[in-house]
């Protein structure tokens, strides 16, 4: 992740495209097209899926603005895997030269702001980046589970982001700083985070 290039801009897409979104059939083709490999494809389907619950279950929001949450999540690492020096960059050009909603495109440029450069600002914004590296975290603690997800408790995840071993590339810096951001306690959040995405297995 350290030779990311940050993307050196801070505003994304434009209010005239306000409402444009792919269809889920477009998100998917791009997503199978873009991102061959399959651990990394799950990821992007859990970030997704859980993003959209949040919006319609904590914010409150309608289907058509939950909607957009799930497709910032699913297109948030497009671009990862082909082309790592120029993650996020290249993915959202891609969805600027697609006259994507503009909320779409700065969650995505917002997911990683150590990398990237770039602030969240909405509260769509600051959860991306709460749940990205929090998703993957106990996704990794649910692979080495007999049971996976199965009586995964709250409590064992925070015992393995307190142990530096465990998914060791996982920054405890980023997730403390997201959850503080989100203004949400990370006890609330892994429990959410456990309970939507044991069902994300595909
Ligand atoms: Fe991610």
């Amino acid at each position: 992740m350290e030779t990311i290039q940050p993307l050196g801009r801070t505003s994304f897409g434009n209010e005239a495209n306000k409402g444009n979104v792919l269809s889920k059939e477009e998100a998917l083709d791009l997503l199978y097209s873009w991102v061959p490999n399959e651990r990394l494809r799950l990821h992007m389907k859990q970030v997704a899926g859980v993003m959209q619950a949040w919006a319609l279950e904590k914010e409150g929001l309608p289907e058509t603005e939950a909607y957009k949450w799930w497709l910032a999540g699913l297109l948030h690492d497009a671009d990862w895997e082909k082309y790592p020096n120029d993650h996020c960059r290249i993915i959202i050009e891609e969805l600027e030269k697609r006259n994507i909603d503009p909320s779409v495109i700065q969650c995505i440029a917002s997911h990683g702001p150590r990398h990237f450069g770039v602030e969240p600002q909405s509260t769509m914004d600051k959860m991306i980046y709460a749940i990205d590296e929090l998703s993957g975290f106990i996704h990794a603690a649910a692979l080495i589970r007999p049971n996976r997800y199965e009586g995964m408790d709250v409590k064992s995840i925070q015992k393995k982001l307190k142990t530096p071993s465990f998914a060791a590339q996982v920054s405890r810096e980023d997730i403390t700083d997201a959850v503080n951001k989100a203004g949400i306690a990370l006890e609330d959040l892994v429990k959410f985070v456990i309970e939507k995405q044991k069902d994300i297995n595909i």
